[in-house]
């Protein structure tokens, strides 16, 4: 078993991720609090925490809008942020 911290990428920045921990806990303990950005220019992040709100969408691995407090964070995992459309 590797010694090495496990970690995701992040819009391209290394994040560190505990075994079972949630994408949305990894970006929280990596600081950051908001990470999508509605079409009204809203930023939203963790918000019910349990799949319901549909607020925290992220991209992984090319899988659009996965929620991030529901989808455990993989070593190795390509994140992407950001505003995408409702689709
Ligand atoms: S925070 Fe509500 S679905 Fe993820």
């Amino acid at each position: 078993m590797s010694r090495e911290p496990a970690e995701i990428v992040v819009d391209g920045r290394r994040v560190a991720v505990r075994p079972g921990q949630s994408v949305a806990g990894a970006l929280l303990a990596a600081g950051i609090r908001s990470w999508r950005t509605t079409r009204t220019g809203k930023q939203r992040g963790l918000f019910c925490g349990i799949g319901v709100c549909f607020d925290c969408l992220v991209t992984v691995n090319g899988r659009r809008s996965v929620r991030a407090c529901v989808a455990e964070a993989r070593p190795g995992d390509v994140v992407s942020t950001g505003s995408e459309p409702d689709d």
